[in-house]
């Protein structure tokens, strides 16, 4: 476990991009040294993977396969290299991600994904998750009012799939009570969820 580690997971519009802004400002203002990542992170190799599950219509357990491989680039090459210069890492999803999408809604069961995913990330586990929590029509009515970026695949499955990734995200961090997490209500305004996240990350004594 690395404590400098932090991810932030949850659904599709729950808001983790404005969040991670805010929590690096406010970590840059405490004199900390801190990237904000997610994967790919500009990892050309991982790059190249992620093109592949996005585009193409994949087996499930190839498409967890290929999120294991392209977390692994990137852990190596961006994340330990930063964690290693005393950076804090601040990380739009990580292997809850594949927890949740490709072990629970995908239903290649949790445990099974955990399994593809070790070798890849060798314990390598965030000091903190931060999970969003918000209901998928929520979810998807933000994202449909605010999108700038492009939609892939994974964004046009239906309700069906989104909210069994919130159900599949409960079940994980529960799974894992070894690796410290947070829910944060993600329906509250984006000042009160902050104030949530500065709460707990006060609580780690980086
Ligand atoms: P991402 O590029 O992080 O987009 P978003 O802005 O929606 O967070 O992720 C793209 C999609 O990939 C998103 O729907 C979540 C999904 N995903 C998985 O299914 N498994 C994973 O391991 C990861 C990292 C993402």
């Amino acid at each position: 476990m690395k404590k400098r580690f932090i991810v932030i997971e949850g659904g599709d519009g729950t808001g983790k991009s404005t969040q991670i802004k805010l929590m690096a400002e406010y970590l840059r203002e405490k004199g900390f040294e801190v990237i904000i990542t997610r994967e790919p992170g500009g990892v050309t190799t991982a790059e190249k993977i992620r093109e592949i599950i996005l585009n193409e219509e994949i087996d499930p357990v190839t498409e967890a396969l290929l999120f294991a491989s392209a977390r692994r680039e990137h852990l190596k090459k961006k994340v330990i290299p930063a964690l290693s210069k005393g950076q804090i890492v601040l990380c739009d999803r990580f292997v809850y991600s594949s927890l949740a999408y490709q072990g629970y809604a995908r239903g290649l069961g949790i445990e099974n994904v955990y399994k593809i995913n070790e070798p890849a990330i060798e314990g390598m586990m965030p000091g903190l998750t931060i999970l969003l929590e918000l209901s998928p029509e929520k979810g998807i009515e933000r994202i449909n009012s605010n999108r700038t970026d492009e939609v892939n695949r994974l964004d046009l499955e239906g309700l069906d799939f989104h909210n069994k990734v919130r159900d599949g995200y409960s079940k994980v961090v529960e799974m894992y009570p070894e690796n410290k997490y947070v829910k944060i209500d993600a329906s509250q305004s984006i000042e009160d969820v902050f104030e949530d996240i500065k709460k707990a990350i006060d609580n780690m004594k980086l």
